[in-house]
This record gives C-alpha cells, structure tokens and sequence, in this order.
C-alpha cells in the first residue's frame, strides 16, 4: 500500500486518498465515518450493484430508493429532493457502469439541505464530470479494484476526499479505530475495524495504473465508433450521458433495445441470438428494489425494533420505482474488456445486430 495512495490521489487531484480492502469496505468507512447508523437514511438509486444497498443496511440505516434516469442509467438528480427528510445523512449516487450522475443538480440539492455526498464511483476510475474525475464532487467519492474492474488488483478499494478531517476518521476507521503513524496502541476515539489494503494489492495498483489512461482512450474510442454504428440500427439505443460528463470510464457499455423494430424479438431472446453470433451481451441488473433479498429488510426483526410500522410501510412504497423497471427490461450491456478489443470488432458487433435484426421474424417464431 505504500505510495499508491499518494499516487492514486494525484491521478484523481484529491488532496487525500485511503486504501481499503475492497469497494464495499470503501463505502462501509465513508459510511462509518460519517457516523450514520440506526434510525438515519441515506439515498441511492435501485440500479447499482448491491453492495451500495448492503453497506447501508450493515449499518441499520434505512436505504432510501429514488427513480432511475432512464436514458442515462443513473439516478434522477430531479427526484432527490422530494425524498429528503430531517434523517437523511447521505447521498450515494452511484457513477454506474463508468458514466456519470448530473453532478450539478445532486450538489446543489445536497448543499441546500447540508448533506453529504459519497459518490459510488466503484465502477468509474477516471470519470469525469466537467473535467474533474468523480471522486471530487462529494465529501468523498469510494472506488473497487475488484478483479472485473477497469484498474484493479483481484480485491481492494479506495476513498478519495478533499476533506482532510474526514480522510483521518477513515484511516482510523480502517484501522481498528487506530491512529495513523502513531504507535499500534493509539488509538482514535473513534470506532473502527478491520478493512485494510494489503501491500500486494497496493504494489499491484501501482503498475496496473501505468497503463489505466491508454486503456480508458481505446475504450472511449471504440465506444464512441460503436455508437456511431449501433445508432443506425433501429431499436438499438446507444448510451446517453449529461453534458456534464466530459469522460465515461466505459467500465460498461450500457445500451438499450426496443423490440418494436425487431419484428417483437424479446430483448432475452435478443441477447440469446446475439451469442449465437459470438457477441456476449447481458442484460444488467434485474430489479434489486423488488427483489426478496431487499424486500426482506421489512420483516428484519432489528428493523422492525428500530423502526416503526409506518416508516416501515413508507418505505416500502418507495421501493417502487417504475422507471427502474423500465431500464432493467430494456437494457443490454457489453463489459469493458470488449471495448479493449480492435476497432474492427466493433463492427462485428453492429453488423451482428443488423443479422439479428433482418432474421428477427424467424428467430421470433422458432
Ligand atoms: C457500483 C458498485 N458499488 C460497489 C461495489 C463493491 O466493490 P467491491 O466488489 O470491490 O467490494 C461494486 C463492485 O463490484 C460496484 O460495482
């Protein structure tokens, strides 16, 4: 670990940078450093990773959903608002798939109420919105080196703030509540555990950084020549963005399907022929809102302690979220590795889309 954190903050011009052990341990210190626990709530979209919702919920607080953009897969800066109450203490929008939320109208939502921000930005190393890499537009921004990520060491994660008194409580949350550079007894004052990067992971980073910036401009190239192609296809909706967001980190290709135009294929049936063709599509997350797993904290018995039937039920109801649905129908992914490959590849993408398309009505019967 020694040196990547210097070197990792200078990549992003954070004043301070703390390596933990992975993304989620990242959030769970940012998290834990802010204090947040039973009976606060903190903000996230529905489409995200579900480590975003775990670290939220390990720590007894109530996960507030709000709605989806769906052109963009990112939340909807316009519906922060209306769901901010006297216990909200955090905002996490997620920089999902390597673009980025409308920083502009989250921090001025966040800074009217006085609330922070921790920015997700797990899947989005070297991002930028209006020129400044994510990480820069919160009280922190919490990043993952996890083995399918743009710069990663198997495991491992990051917090990067402008804040230098929040920097500390992280490295001391990190870190058994210990001070940093002080004897392995002093301790903070402040509560802590074990989330530690290793020095391996840390030597790692520091060499897989050297090629992080060639690797990100063959992705936004191939990208945005697939988009060019993929656009031409009806039906096929390339990814949108905020004018905001000057570089997508493209840790995913997130694109949309409209059956319509391809004779009423469903989109499963889509990906299916899709593979077929040797093009390996997903269709992202499901619906992680209204999945069980989450639906479960209703009946939490530590939830039901802290929480009343009525905070209860209201949450509930803002786990609907029909634009979130909408996405998680429509959407189709390509992983980054794929936009590593040559410019020729992204041809055979498109013109494996436009096959699918001029045999839609037989593949829709068979
Ligand atoms: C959006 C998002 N948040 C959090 C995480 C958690 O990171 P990790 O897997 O390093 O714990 C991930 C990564 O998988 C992620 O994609």
């Amino acid at each position: 670990m020694a040196g990547f954190e210097e070197q990792y903050a200078k990549l992003a011009g954070t004043k301070r940078c703390v390596a933990t052990s992975s993304g989620t341990s990242a959030l769970y210190t940012a998290l834990g450093a802010l204090e947040i626990g039973p009976g606060d709530e903190v903000i996230l979209p529905p489409y995200t990773f579900v480590a975003t919702y775990n670290v939220i919920v390990l720590n007894y607080a109530l996960p507030i959903f709000v709605d989806v953009d769906v052109a963009t897969s990112q939340i909807d800066a316009g519906k922060i608002e209306a769901a901010i109450t006297e216990r909200t203490k955090a905002i996490m929008p997620v920089q999902l798939g390597g673009n980025v939320s409308d920083m502009d109208r989250i921090r001025a939502v966040a800074d009217k109420h006085k609330i922070p921000v921790i920015e997700d930005a797990c899947q989005a190393h070297l991002a930028e919105w209006k020129g400044k890499m994510v990480g820069n537009w919160g009280l922190c921004g919490c990043f993952s080196f996890q083995a399918s990520k743009n710069l990663n060491s198997g495991e491992g994660g990051a917090i990067l703030t402008n804040n230098e008194e929040f920097a500390d409580l992280c490295a001391h949350f990190q870190d058994q509540g210990r001070e940093r550079g002080k004897s392995a007894f002093a301790y903070s004052g402040n509560r802590g555990t074990n989330l530690r990067m290793t020095e391996f992971q840390g030597a790692l980073l520091k060499t897989q950084m050297a090629r992080l910036e060639a690797q990100a401009r063959r992705r936004d190239e191939n990208a945005q020549y697939l988009s060019q192609l993929l656009g031409q296809i009806p039906g096929i909706i390339p990814p949108g963005k905020y004018e905001g967001c000057t570089r997508n980190a493209y840790h995913l290709y997130m694109f949309r399907y409209n059956p319509e135009p391809f004779a009423g294929l469903p989109r499963d049936r889509f990906i299916d022929a899709m593979a077929k063709e040797g093009i390996p599509i997903s269709g992202g997350y499901g619906q992680m809102n209204r999945d069980q797993y989450v639906q479960t904290l209703r009946t939490n018995k530590h939830f039901q302690r802290l929480y009343s039937k009525e905070t209860l039920d209201r949450w509930e109801k803002q786990t609907h979220c029909p634009q979130n649905e909408k996405l998680c129908s429509e959407a189709l992914w390509l992983g980054q590795t794929i936009l590593l490959a040559e410019r020729s590849d992204m041809e055979k993408i498109a013109e494996a889309a436009r096959k699918v398309q001029a045999h839609a009505a037989e593949i829709a019967k068979a």
